[in-house]
Parts: structure tokens; C-alpha cells; sequence
């Protein structure tokens, strides 16, 4: 999900905003964009990489390389020279978008021919269907590219482990698209709130979730339909299959990893340790000629340095009931979030949880807004309600530009300023091992125990 469409303040971004902006998310941080028209280059790599210019490719052209390609034109010094998509329509997509932008860049049909004639890149984005994240990556690793990856690292816990393995072998940055990860909202509310200052004391309960309206098998305009054999060749049974891999077994791993994995991602990231059991519920209820369980509910127990964590998640694709957010919830109050601002961007304060004042005044949260009036009732229920929650207190970091965007630039600067990652190989790993075990837990009908050498690549 993105809020690419939201509108972008077109200001002048310096390269130290660009470094600052990406490698941490402090308190009252400039947030500024700026949309850029064809860079200049300098010729060599160490000179490119000394001016902070990167040529770049795009494996992938469809709706989310798209969405990434936006955010890559607002980042100073990030050249794409080169895109590559097997579907005619998505190529002339981008391709067009790009020259819009003064970009004219070179288009491959297959990920082989740009790796064997584009020998100027430096790192490649890769947006292709879930299955065939594995293969571009580790060729493009093994190319000498450093490689962003798009979620969910590979339908197949094998596949995504030999990604990280490539990835250290190679020597070669692996940055994985779980763009929450770098959103400054986020890194305030986890690092910040619930971490450095114990806001919510200890945290036992999460609960998330990601609803959305039924919704038909996704068309495509007749005249770009593939002839059957081109998809044969790439792997597609059909062009039903092609347009809606994320509901078949071979390409993608259903709703439960497609949405669930950016917040089953955010559950370790607060309790600071991966999960060690999940039991899962879900089925293919309401869906015809779909491999993939349409609505899932997941239980996860984690054993934190405080004591045990729950964390629930749902996933319903036949109702839009509550949208999609995460909770964080402790024993002192609870954090609402979510990637779009209106679902949820705030703090509740437990009534008898000591004041969150001076966290105001220090500027780690907002002035309370809408407290909740004491109202004086017979009905024992609403009163209950009423002292459980104290009022509400906006989290003070906003994202102003496009949600994929500091992740991207949290990739850029590592490649050219050798700063961390803040979704390597390896935390998309442990994340793919959160989500696709849901699968095989409804499958299995029980309770799986995880082990904490399950989650290393
Ligand atoms: N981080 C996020 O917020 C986010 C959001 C949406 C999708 N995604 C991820 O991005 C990836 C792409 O999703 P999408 O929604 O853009 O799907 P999509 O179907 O819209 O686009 C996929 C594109 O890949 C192309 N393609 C398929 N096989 C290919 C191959 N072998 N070589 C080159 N191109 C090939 C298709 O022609 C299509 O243009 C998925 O992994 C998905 O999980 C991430």
C-alpha cells in the first residue's frame, strides 16, 4: 500500500537532507521532496559513487515498481537507465513515464539480456510476482549489484535463504521492501516511544490487521494480452494467472504474506524477538478458482525479555471492515499506527499510567486532544470504558512524501555512504519465516512451536 498519490511538497533537497533524512527519523525532522529531471553522470563507478550518483535499473514494471520508480525520481542523484518487464503494457508504462521525467532508458524483456548489456549499473530494483524474487536476485547479486528487493522475499522459506547467502557471498547490499522499516513514524513509535522511553510499560498484546472489499479477478486490456507460449516461457499458466499470481500456490503466498508480512514484520520489531509458536486459522470460504485462503486469523506468542506476548492478526478479503492499522498495547497505554495517517497515528494513556507531560514537552508526543469526558452514568459498561483510556495523544513525526521513498533512500545511502540497512536480507528472512509459517499452520490444523534457529538464513 502507498500514499504515492498523496501530494508532494516540490522543494530543493540537498544531499545532506538526503542522508539525514533516510538514516534516522529524529524528533521535528525535515520531511521535504523534490520530483528530479535527468541527472548528469560523471563517468566510473568511484567517481559516480564519490558524487553521489547512482545508475539504477527496475526489474518489474508493474504496479508497485511503478510506485517505486515515483519515488526514485525524487531522489536526487538516482539515474534509471535501464527497466525490464516481460508484459509489453507494463514497459510502455514506465518507459513513457520516465521520458516524462527526462528519462530515456534502455527495455528488456528478460532480466539476462540487462544483465549481460547494461554495464554501467550500480544496483537494480526488483518488483516482480513473489516467485521470482530469488532467481533476479541472487543473478543480480551475483552480477556485482547491490539489490532492493521487493516483499515478500520468495513464496518458498529455501529460496529466500539463498538470497541472504548470495547476498554475503557476493558482498553485495540485500534491502528487502518492508518499507515500514524506515518510516519515520514508525522508528519514532517503536525505537523511540515504545523502546527508549517505556511509554506503554510492558507490552503484551498486538493486534493487527489488513481488511479489504471482495474484489474480482484483476482483467487487462485485450489487446495486450501475452500469447500463450511467451507465458509459457515465463511460467504463467494463463494470463488469469499472470494478472492474479497472488492468489496461486506457484507464484505468491496469498493475502496472509502479500499484506500481513509489513505488519507481522512490525510484531517482532516491538517485542524485540521473533515468534515462538503461531496457530492459524483460515480457509478459501468465499472464493472460486483461488489456491490461496481468502480470510485468516493468526495467533502468535512471543517470549519477550518482560514475559509472554500475544500478538493477533487478521486478514479478511471479503470485508473492508476497520481498513488496515496495527496496535501495540500495554499495561500503561496503547499505540495506534498506521502507514496511512487518517487509520490511526496516535497514543492512549491507561487512567492510572503515570502522566505523559514532560514526554510532551521533551517532544516525544503531541498535547493530549480529545479527552475523554467523565460521564456520569448508571451504565457500568460505558463507565468502564470511560476510566480505562485517559485521552489521546497524537505522535508528533509525520511522513511527508511517499511511503516507499526513505526506505529507498535508507538503500541509496547505504550503497554510496556505507550507512546500515534497515531491512537486510536477514530481517526480511526472519519476517518471511513469521508469515509463511501461518500457511502452514492452517494447513496443519495445530499449534507450530518455532525455534529461534528457525529464523536464521
Ligand atoms: N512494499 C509494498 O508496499 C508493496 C506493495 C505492492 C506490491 N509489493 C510487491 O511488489 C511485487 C510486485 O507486485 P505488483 O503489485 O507490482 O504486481 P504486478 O502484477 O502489478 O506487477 C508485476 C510485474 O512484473 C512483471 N513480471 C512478471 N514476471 C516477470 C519476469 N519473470 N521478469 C520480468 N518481469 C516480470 C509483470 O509483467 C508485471 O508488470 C510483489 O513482490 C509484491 O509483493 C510491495
Amino acid at each position: 500500500m502507498s500514499d504515492a498519490t498523496n501530494s508532494q511538497k516540490k522543494k530543493k533537497f540537498s544531499r545532506r537532507d538526503f542522508l539525514k533524512s533516510s538514516a534516522s527519523a529524529g524528533l521535528g525532522m525535515a520531511l521535504t521532496g523534490t520530483v528530479l529531471k535527468g541527472a548528469s553522470l560523471t563517468k566510473g563507478k568511484e567517481e559516480k559513487k564519490k558524487a553521489g550518483n547512482l545508475n539504477i535499473a527496475i526489474i518489474g514494471t508493474g504496479v508497485q515498481g511503478r510506485i517505486l520508480i515515483e519515488s526514485c525520481l525524487r531522489i536526487p542523484g538516482i539515474r534509471i537507465t535501464a527497466i525490464c518487464d516481460i508484459w509489453e503494457y507494463s514497459q510502455r508504462y514506465a518507459s513513457r513515464y520516465l521520458k516524462k521525467y527526462g528519462f530515456t532508458v534502455n527495455i528488456y524483456e528478460d532480466y539476462r539480456d540487462l544483465l549481460s548489456k547494461e554495464k554501467n549499473l550500480d544496483a537494480v530494483i526488483i518488483a516482480t510476482p513473489d516467485w521470482m524474487h530469488a532467481e533476479q536476485t541472487n543473478s543480480c547479486l551475483e552480477a556485482g549489484l547491490h539489490v532492493y528487493c521487493e516483499k515478500e522475499m520468495s513464496n518458498s522459506l529455501d529460496k529466500a535463504r539463498t538470497m541472504v547467502n548470495t547476498s554475503r557471498r557476493a558482498s553485495k547490499l540485500l534491502q528487502i521492501g518492508h518499507q515500514r522499516r524506515s518510516n519515520p513514524r514508525y522508528i519514532h513509535a517503536i525505537n523511540r516511544l515504545v523502546h527508549e522511553k517505556n511509554l506503554l510499560g510492558r507490552v503484551s498484546q498486538a493486534y493487527a490487521q489488513w481488511n479489504r472489499a471482495k474484489s474480482d479477478m484483476i482483467g487487462w486490456p485485450k489487446k495486450y494480452t501475452i500469447e500463450q507460449s511467451k507465458l509459457e516461457k515465463y511460467g504463467y499458466a494463463s494470463m488469469t494467472h499472470f494478472r492474479n499470481w497472488r492468489w496461486f500456490k506457484k507464484y505468491g503466498g496469498g493475502p496472509i504474506v502479500d499484506l500481513g508480512s509489513h505488519q507481522i514484520d512490525l510484531f517482532s520489531w516491538v517485542f524485540g524477538v521473533n515468534p515462538s509458536s503461531v496457530i492459524a486459522s483460515g480457509g478459501i470460504d468465499y472464493y472460486k478458482n483461488r489456491e490461496w485462503y481468502d480470510n485468516v486469523m493468526a495467533v502468535y506468542e512471543f517470549k519477550t525479555k518482560k514475559g509472554i506476548a500475544r500478538a493477533l492478526y487478521q486478514v479478511q478479503s471479503t470485508t473492508k471492515h476497520g481498513g488496515f492499522y496495527e496496535t501495540f498495547m500495554g499495561e500503561n497505554g496503547s499505540i495506534v499506527i498506521s502507514e496511512v495517517l487518517q487509520r490511526g497515528n496516535w497514543a492512549w494513556r491507561e487512567a492510572h499510567a503515570p502522566e505523559w507531560d514532560s514526554l510532551v514537552k521533551e517532544g516525544y508526543l503531541q498535547s493530549e486532544t480529545q479527552p475523554i469526558p467523565k460521564v456520569k452514568t448508571k451504565n457500568i459498561f460505558v463507565d468502564v470504558r470511560v476510566t480505562a483510556e485517559a485521552g489521546r495523544w497524537p505522535l508528533p513525526v509525520e511522513l511527508a512524501k511517499p511511503a516507499h521513498q526513505p526506505h529507498l533512500e535508507n538503500f541509496f545511502n547505504a550503497i554510496i555512504f556505507g550507512t546500515p540497512l534497515n531491512c537486510p536480507g536477514e530481517v526480511g528472512y526472519e519476517c518471511a519465516v513469521a508469515v509463511l509459517k501461518v500457511n502452514e499452520a492452517i494447513k496443519s490444523r495445530r499449534l507450530l512451536k518455532l525455534r529461534p534457529e528457525q529464523f536464521k538464513a
